[in-house]
């Protein structure tokens, strides 16, 4: 029997703490799609191609087994098609916690044979987030501790103009 898990997420961009977590369940399960958000209806600084490429790069020395993909709709239904029945998300701190529970459980409802599964991140990137990064960014302060190399290249192309 083979294991697989979707690790679903809006990643714009894929933070530090979000490699850590997808690096733990690489190592717990035997397949791993990164599932990359695609929501027309967010403004993301990052298109869902870029996402998807960037988090390939950051993900490419985890093995085969973790691949990358976009989706829209449903996350339940993203995990149905890629035959997993696991859903990692990851946790830094109790504030996490209620909004995790609460997709948690509706995804239950939606799919009772899909578990969700909690990875708890690095307590050094227990503060890491992917919007205050973009923040910090754009106001020149140094990002290399919040997001891996790849990624902190593409948030100074990105975000240089807007410094002026
Ligand atoms: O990185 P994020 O923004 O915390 O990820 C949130 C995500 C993408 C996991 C969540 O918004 C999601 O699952 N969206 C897909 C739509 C869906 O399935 N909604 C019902 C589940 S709560």
């Amino acid at each position: 029997m083979t294991r697989a898990a979707v690790f679903p997420g809006s990643f714009d961009p894929m933070t530090n703490a979000h490699l850590d977590v997808a690096r733990r369940a690489s190592g717990l399960f035997d397949r791993l799609v990164i599932g990359v958000l695609d929501n027309p209806r967010k403004q993301a600084l990052f298109s869902t191609d870029e996402r998807t490429d960037l988090i390939r790069s950051c993900v490419a020395d985890l093995g085969p087994h973790v691949t990358v993909d976009a989706f829209d709709g449903l996350t339940v239904e993203f995990a149905r098609r890629h035959g997993a029945g696991f859903i990692v998300r990851g946790l830094r701190a109790v504030s996490d916690f209620e909004a995790e529970l609460q997709m948690a459980l509706t995804n239950r409802k939606l799919a009772p044979e899909i578990d969700t599964t909690f990875l708890m991140t690095a307590l050094e990137y227990g503060y890491v987030s992917s919007s205050l990064t973009k923040e910090v960014a754009r106001f020149g302060g140094d990002i290399a501790p919040m997001v891996p190399p790849p990624v902190a290249e593409a948030l100074n192309r990105r975000l240089s103009g807007a410094r002026v």
